[in-house]
């Protein structure tokens, strides 16, 4: 029989909630509180779901967030998510077909930037994904994390409700929402997803605690952390895991994660994307080998019209490229593009002129966001440049003063 692709009506719900939790190889009804979020934030109408028959085997769905990008707080995404193959089905190109209608349908809706986070790096390159943000595990020995200097802390620490926390959190969220390009913005929703950490709950983590640093009545930074519990030997040897440290200065910045270091029973803390990799943690401690760090890949671009998404962001350099991208999957990106750019804005468009630089779609995601250098890429062979000094100044207007960074698990 062949396969057939529609978007679900949300009286399908169940049906595709039990192919998704399949798909990720987990058991149907293992976590109520999680399939009742995934049923909130599923948008039917932007889902692509292949049928075998009347079954299940494909699914995939889009959220409508708004992420940062350079100089711009909320452009509109499709945030991909729910992407699976049945077992019984898997390397047929059911996904290829998914992929395939997903971008056509965000084409048609003016959506520039299509996001997602991807299980495996394998996956998602050829359909024109690019890495565009990093994170870093880090790992510490509490028992190392003195710090260099002495920072000024002025404010105190405050433990807050769990029902409360949004109220005080959103305004320094949306802060340092600006600072940073990737960040997606939260509504209620993403709030309620944030706070409760729904994918904590399914894979049955510890509550969170939930405080924040105030300096003369105004809260500036907030941390969500939990505590995973454990005894060696008669001693407490709990590990404090961060699942958010949200800063939006410096000073709020050191005066949380000493309030972390500090937590008594603890032996070791660890963080991954709830924190930014440039808040300077190792230029804070004394012994900084003793930071434990691996990086790894967050949030992959894709970007569906490449003139909009160019003209959708600044640049740290006023400047001018052709740039010649290479598009097989989404035709109507191949080209050669004219970026006029600076830090007011940007205009692209199509030209016949010689191009400066070439690379895939997939690479333009890639230092979309000023992640990654176009010349670092280029070391690699993928990315070439025909006239002298364009990849220099690719690298230039493409920068960003923070390193991209996205905290929302979607
Ligand atoms: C990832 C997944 C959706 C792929 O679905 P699929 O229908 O088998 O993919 P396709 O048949 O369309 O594959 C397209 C190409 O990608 C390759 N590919 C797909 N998934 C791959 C994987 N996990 N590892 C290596 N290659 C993979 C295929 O080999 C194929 O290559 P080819 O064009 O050279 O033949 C499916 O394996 C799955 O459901 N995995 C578990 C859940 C998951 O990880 N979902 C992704 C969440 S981000």
């Amino acid at each position: 029989m062949p396969i057939t692709y529609r978007p679900i009506t949300m009286d399908e719900f169940d049906q595709f909630d039990l192919a998704v939790v399949r798909g990720f190889s987990a058991h149907p009804d293992s976590n109520p509180a999680f399939k009742d979020y995934a049923r909130r934030v599923l948008e039917p109408e932007n889902s692509v779901v292949a049928f075998d028959g009347d079954d299940i085997v494909g699914t995939s769905s889009s959220v409508s967030f708004d992420i940062s990008v350079p100089g711009v707080p909320a452009v509109p995404i499709g945030g991909i998510t729910e992407v699976t193959v049945a077992p019984t089905h898997r390397r047929r190109g059911i996904l290829t077909q998914m992929m395939r209608r997903q971008l056509d349908a965000h084409h048609e809706r003016d959506i520039p930037i299509a996001a997602l986070w991807a299980s495996e790096s394998v996956i998602y390159g050829r359909f024109g994904y690019g890495m565009a943000v990093t994170h870093e595990h880090r790992e510490i020995d509490l028992r190392h994390t003195s710090f260099a200097h002495s920072p000024d802390i002025r404010g105190q620490v405050h433990f807050i409700a769990k029902e409360d926390a949004q109220k005080v959190f959103s305004p320094i969220y949306d802060q340092v929402r600006g600072q940073f390009p990737g960040m997606i913005r939260r509504d209620d929703l993403g709030w309620e997803a944030g706070i409760t950490d729904f994918n904590g709950l399914r894979d049955r983590k510890p509550d969170l605690f939930y405080a924040y640093y105030e300096v003369d009545g105004v809260p500036t930074g907030y941390v969500m952390y939990r505590i995973r519990h454990s005894i060696t030997a008669g001693d407490a040897t709990n590990s404090v895991q961060i699942h958010e440290i949200v800063a939006a200065n410096d000073e709020a910045s050191a005066a949380l994660w000493r309030f972390c270091f500090d937590i008594d029973l603890a032996s070791t803390l660890s963080v991954g994307h709830g924190a930014p990799i440039d808040d300077g943690l190792n230029w804070m401690l004394a012994d900084p080998r003793r930071l434990k760090r691996s990086s790894y890949d967050g949030l992959w671009l894709r970007l569906i019209d490449v003139p909009a998404a160019l003209s959708a962001r600044t640049y740290s350099e006023e400047g001018s490229l052709a740039i010649r991208v290479e598009d097989s999957f989404c035709d109507w990106n191949d080209g050669v593009w004219r970026l006029d750019g600076g830090i007011e804005g940007a205009d692209c468009i199509a030209t016949n002129d010689t191009a400066d630089i070439s690379m895939s779609a997939a690479d333009l995601a890639a230092i979309y966001l000023g992640g990654t250098k176009p010349s670092e890429i280029a070391r690699s062979g993928r990315v070439s440049e025909s006239s002298p000094g364009a990849l220099d100044r690719a690298d230039r207007m493409f920068a960003s003063p923070r390193k991209p960074w996205n905290i929302v698990d979607f």
